[in-house]
């Protein structure tokens, strides 16, 4: 909660009691004691509002790599320094205050006590102090800007190297050492999935405006700019699941433009990139053209309208994120062949392929992210949605509540008419939703 609202929730009881027994009962004296103790009470409890901010998913307080615990360690530095100077300075004007204050009995027309021009001494000791303060500062920081720039020298030979490219509002991955055969290099939106314990060098990209790159436990921020080659480079200690955030004003869905990473033992990570380089995973017999799969008794999900900004995850998911992600690798239990072969037809009718990939399917489009294997992501709509049916069905059907001004509703399901209105094009009913999220969810 921001200060300035915590003042005011505080503050205003106690200045209605002011307020309504002031002119009253209530000497002004009371009433300013009134005000102090609100206020008081105000930076007591800050620490208690704050304890939220410094831990979660995005704190940068718990690191998990080395180049963000580097940038701990500055900020702690400058911290320590600035809270010395910070205790010297109000140590010197509470004294000043209390001895010099005005005392019963004290003559106002008093001469004042002799002026002086200072002590050459103390301000050419001051003077000292603070380039030691900024040298102390410095000489860490220096080292820190130099370190986190890229991957150290010694272990060049072992990083591994992503493009990072920002769009407006989603995140498109590139592995530029996987190349397949005829398509280039494997692609991937919005999960960053990287080796643990081994340098990564993320060379960051846009193609329209300016977003930053920032996983607040592992490293960051680093701005992606419009012509021009940004990097970074970040290591998890160990295997896990990272939060990150654009952290650049890029439009009116900046706030929920997402990522995640997961970093994975070089194992799994291995078999991960080996089964991503696959064509799209196609369940038996839903090949366009095949005949129509047997009808079978399918029990789907309850689907409820949502309101906008409606929160996307459920306290499971929350719970243990990596646990969730190992298991949306796996196939459904529960599939159903003659849904998942209407959802790959309309994904066709509907035009989606034409802004989506699905390698070896039929989607082809580069503009939107690629889905050869969303339903392995834990997240969908750049990260803001776990990747639940009921989630995929309202990103499906209401995209502009969930992510406003998105280029799947104006310019994909909207138009823009001759007459400069925007005009809807696509539109997906209920039982389209469903067929559509069997499909997308059948790509591992
Ligand atoms: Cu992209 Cu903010």
């Amino acid at each position: 909660m921001p200060y300035g609202m915590l003042t005011l929730r505080l503050h205003t009881p106690l200045a209605h009691c002011g307020l309504i027994f002031g002119d009253m009962t209530l000497p002004s004296s009371l009433r300013s004691t009134l005000r102090r103790i609100s206020h008081a009470l105000v930076v007591a409890c800050l620490p208690l509002f704050l304890g939220g901010w410094i831990y979660g998913p995005q704190s940068t307080f718990e690191t998990e790599g080395p180049v963000a615990k580097t940038q701990l360690d500055v900020f702690y530095v400058t911290v320590w320094v600035s809270t010395i100077i910070f205790i010297l300075v109000a140590g010197v004007l509470a004294y000043a205050t209390f001895k010099f204050r005005v005392r019963p009995g004290h003559d106002k027309n008093e001469e004042p006590p002799e002026q002086s021009h200072g002590n050459p001494m103390i301000e050419l000791g001051l003077i000292a102090l603070s380039i030691g303060a900024l040298v102390v500062i410095a000489i860490p920081t220096l080292r820190a800007i130099w370190y986190t720039y890229d991957v150290p020298e010694a272990e060049k030979a072992n990083a591994y190297e992503v493009n990072a490219t920002g769009y407006q509002w989603w995140f498109k991955f590139e592995y530029p050492s996987e190349q397949i055969d005829g398509t280039g290099a494997l692609v991937a939106g919005n999960e960053l999935v990287i080796p643990a314990g081994r340098p990564v060098r993320v060379n960051l990209r846009t193609v329209d405006v300016i977003h930053s790159f920032w996983v607040p436990k592992l490293a960051g921020k680093v701005d992606m700019m419009p012509n021009r080659g940004n990097h970074l480079w970040l290591k998890a200690d160990k295997p896990g699941y990272f939060w990150g955030q654009c952290a650049e004003y890029c439009g009116e869905s900046h706030a929920v433009m997402r990522f995640r990473v997961i970093a994975l033992e070089e194992s799994e990570f291995a078999a991960w990139i080996s089964n991503q380089k696959q064509v799209a995973r196609t369940v038996a017999g839903t090949q366009l053209g095949a005949p129509a799969p047997a009808k079978v008794e399918f029990a789907s999900y309850t689907y409820q309208k949502q309101r906008r900004n409606a929160p996307g995850w459920t306290e499971e998911f929350d719970r243990d994120p990596f646990a969730a992600w190992k298991n949306q690798q796996q196939a459904r239990p529960q599939e159903s062949a003659e849904l998942v072969a209407q959802g790959r037809k309309l994904f066709v009718e509907k035009k989606c392929a034409g802004c989506h990939t699905v390698r070896g399917h039929e989607g082809a489009g580069v503009s939107g992210p690629d889905l050869t294997r969303v339903g392995s992501r834990t997240t969908i709509a750049g990260g803001l949605l776990e990747n639940s049916e009921q989630n995929l069905h309202r990103w499906i059907t209401e995209p502009n509540e969930v992510k406003p001004g998105n280029k799947m509703w104006f310019g994909g399901y909207y138009t823009l008419g001759s007459n400069g209105t925007w005009e809807q094009q696509i539109t997906v009913n209920d039982a389209e939703a469903r067929a559509l999220v069997a499909y997308l969810h059948s790509l591992k």
